[in-house]
C-alpha cells in the first residue's frame, strides 16, 4: 500500500518541478503532455495503482489521488496564466540598460528663413500664395512682358524639359523665377492684391560662392490704388530691418525688368558693406493689362528676393553650396 502513496509523492515533486522550471507556455504544454497527458501521460500509470488496493485500502488512496492531482492540475493552470501574460513573454533587449536618447532633427536654415520671412512680411498684411515650379512660357516669359527675341529665353539660360509639353503642345520648363506667381495670382484676383510667394527657382548657372542652379526666391506684389515706388521702398526696408536689425540701410540702384517701370535693384547695407538683394520696380502697365488690370485705376509694385543671400547676410555665411552639402557639422549650427 504504501508504494501508491510513494508513487504519488515522487509524481508530485517531479510534476511541481517541472511546472516552475518551465520557462514559457510551450515548455509548460511539453510538461503537460509528459505528466498529465490523457493517452501517455505519467498520471495514467498512477491510476494502475488504484487497481492494485484492496477494496478495504481504495477510498484512502483514491482520496490521496485525488487530492494529488486537484494540486499538481491547479499549479498548472496558475502557472499557464503565468506565463500567458505580456510582461511575461521573453524580451529580447535588457530593459535595465540606459535608453538610446533620440537624435532630434532640425530645419534647414534655408527652411527657417522662410518662415520668418513669411512671419515678418505677414506683419504688413501680405498673404502667402503659391504657384507651380513647371511652367509654361507664357507664364514665366510672355505675360511678365519678356519678348521671344530676349536673351532670358535663351534655351542654354534655362531648363526645358525635353520630355514633357504642354496640353496644348507648348515648351515647360523649370521656372527661372517666382515672379511667374504675380501673373497666376493677378489672374484669379481681383484687385487690391497684397501677397508674397516663396518657393525655388531653377537656372543653369555657373556655380559659385554665391551662385547655385536652384535657389529660392520671395517675391512679393502689391497692387491697388496709390501704390507708390515710395510704398515699396518703406516695405522693403521695414522688412529688412526686421530680419537684420534697425541698422540696416536700403539702396535703390536703377536697374531695367520687362516686367516693372522703373525698376531697381535692391541693396543693403549691414555691417561693413552693401549687399544686392534682389530685383523690384512699379509693375509695367502692359503686365496689369495682360492679366485684365485698368492700368489707368490701379498701380502696384514688385520685389523678387534671393532667399539665401539673407540668411548668409545675417549668419556669416560666404558659400552659398554650404546650404546643399548636407554636412552635419553646418547643419548642426542653425
Ligand atoms: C529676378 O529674378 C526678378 N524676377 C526679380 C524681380 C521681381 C524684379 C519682381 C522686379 C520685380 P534677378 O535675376 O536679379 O531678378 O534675381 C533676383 C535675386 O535672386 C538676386 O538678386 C539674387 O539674390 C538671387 N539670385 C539670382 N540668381 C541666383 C543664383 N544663381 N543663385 C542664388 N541666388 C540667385
Amino acid at each position: 500500500m504504501s508504494t501508491a502513496y510513494e508513487a504519488f509523492q515522487v509524481f508530485e515533486q517531479e510534476a511541481t518541478a517541472a511546472i516552475e522550471a518551465a520557462r514559457n507556455v510551450a515548455d509548460l504544454e511539453q510538461v503537460r503532455i509528459l505528466f498529465l497527458g490523457k493517452s501517455k501521460g505519467r498520471l495514467k500509470d498512477l491510476q494502475s495503482e488504484l487497481g492494485k488496493a484492496t477494496p478495504a485500502e481504495r477510498p484512502a488512496i483514491g482520496q490521496a489521488f485525488n487530492e494529488m492531482k486537484l494540486r499538481v492540475t491547479q499549479l498548472f493552470d496558475t502557472r499557464v496564466e503565468v506565463l500567458s501574460r505580456p510582461e511575461s513573454q521573453p524580451r529580447d533587449f535588457d530593459v535595465t540598460l540606459p535608453g538610446n536618447l533620440p537624435r532630434l532633427g532640425r530645419e534647414h536654415p534655408i527652411t527657417q528663413t522662410i518662415e520668418e520671412f513669411k512671419e515678418i512680411i505677414g506683419r504688413f498684411g501680405f498673404t502667402v500664395d503659391d504657384g507651380p515650379e513647371l511652367e509654361d512660357e507664357y507664364h514665366n516669359f510672355d505675360a511678365l512682358n519678356i519678348p521671344k527675341d530676349h536673351p532670358a529665353r535663351d534655351p542654354l539660360d534655362n531648363f526645358y524639359l525635353a520630355a514633357a509639353k504642354t496640353a496644348n503642345g507648348q515648351p515647360i520648363l523649370l521656372r527661372s523665377q517666382t515672379s511667374t506667381v504675380q501673373i497666376r495670382v493677378m489672374e484669379r484676383t481681383r484687385p487690391p492684391v497684397r501677397i508674397v510667394s516663396v518657393g525655388r527657382v531653377y537656372r543653369p548657372d555657373e556655380i559659385d560662392r554665391t551662385h547655385h542652379q536652384m535657389f529660392h526666391q520671395m517675391e512679393g506684389l502689391m497692387v491697388g490704388e496709390g501704390v507708390t515706388m515710395a510704398t515699396l521702398k518703406s516695405v522693403l526696408k521695414m522688412f529688412a530691418a526686421a530680419y537684420l536689425g534697425e541698422d540696416v540701410e536700403i539702396r535703390f540702384r536703377p536697374s531695367f525688368f520687362p516686367f516693372t517701370e522703373p525698376s531697381v535693384e535692391v541693396d543693403v547695407r549691414w555691417r561693413d558693406g552693401w549687399l544686392e538683394l534682389g530685383g523690384a520696380g512699379m509693375v509695367d502697365p502692359q503686365v496689369l493689362e495682360n492679366v485684365g488690370y485698368d492700368p489707368e485705376k490701379i498701380t502696384g509694385f514688385a520685389f523678387g528676393l534671393g532667399i539665401a543671400r539673407f540668411c548668409m547676410l545675417r549668419h556669416g555665411i560666404d558659400d552659398i553650396r554650404l546650404f546643399y552639402e548636407n554636412d552635419l557639422r553646418f547643419l548642426k549650427q542653425f
